[in-house]
């Protein structure tokens, strides 16, 4: 597996930013429009594709549970532990009754997850992919398209501006080709909303260019 920054190891960073850090940091008054716009954003999208059972894939603190709590069943998954544990406490105040199927699961690849396939309506990564490093991207997309069934919709910052190690700037556009269908795309408060409808293995084939007519070879017969 490729890690293009040797500065930066997506497991143990995250272990590491876990804890309670990244809930103040989301929960803090210069983090207030981006939470409120995701709301608005996530809110809608609920509404018109009513998604039976959801991933929020990369969760965190659980920042965005109060989105889902019209949907029937929904999942959270994440690699870090420290995060995973404020997630639970999170979904388990939101919603006492009905438990979130909360993952945390370190699989050996980080772009390999341990659902089956076609098993979500929607998936919604939030402000993951651009911790993802470039080595990783492409198979974990893959593998996104592998689990879902219905929609992705993609949080991520723009204009793409942090230097930081810990964040890329991916094509979302190429990764999406052949995927997703792009259904949504706007800015706002500099962060970009994507939302994406499945394509599905039939209809990629449906698009292949029809085979060339083979020149016909007409045998030739001996008088
Ligand atoms: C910036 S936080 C975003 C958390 C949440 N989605 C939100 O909007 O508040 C990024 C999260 O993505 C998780 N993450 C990064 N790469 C991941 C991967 N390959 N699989 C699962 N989780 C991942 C990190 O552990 C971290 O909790």
């Amino acid at each position: 597996m490729i890690v293009t920054n040797p500065v930066y190891e997506p497991d143990q960073y995250w272990e590491a930013r876990g804890g309670d850090s990244y809930r103040v940091y989301t929960e803090s008054p210069g983090y207030r429009h981006y939470r409120e716009a995701q709301f608005d954003f996530f809110q809608k999208l609920i509404e018109e594709l009513k998604p039976a059972r959801l991933l929020d894939f990369g969760c965190g603190s659980g920042k965005l549970f109060p989105s889902w709590t019209a949907v029937p069943e929904v999942h959270a998954y994440d690699r870090a532990r420290s995060q995973i544990e404020i997630a639970r406490a999170e979904a388990a105040r939101l919603r006492p009754g009905n438990p979130y199927r909360i993952m945390h699961c370190l699989t050996p690849e980080r772009t390999v997850t341990p659902y089956d396939d076609e098993f979500f309506d929607l998936i919604v990564v939030a402000e993951v992919l651009l911790h993802v490093v470039p080595g990783d991207i492409d198979l974990l997309v893959d593998e996104l398209h592998r689990i879902c069934r219905g929609h992705l919709a993609i949080v991520v910052p723009a204009p793409f501006d942090n230097p930081a190690p810990h964040c890329f700037d991916h094509d979302y556009a190429s990764l999406c080709q052949n995927r997703f269908t792009i259904t949504d795309d706007h800015c706002l408060h500099n962060q970009r909303y994507l939302a994406a409808r499945k394509i599905t293995a039939d209809q990629n084939q449906a698009k292949q260019p029809m085979p060339q007519a083979k020149e016909a070879h007409h045998a030739v017969v001996s008088p």
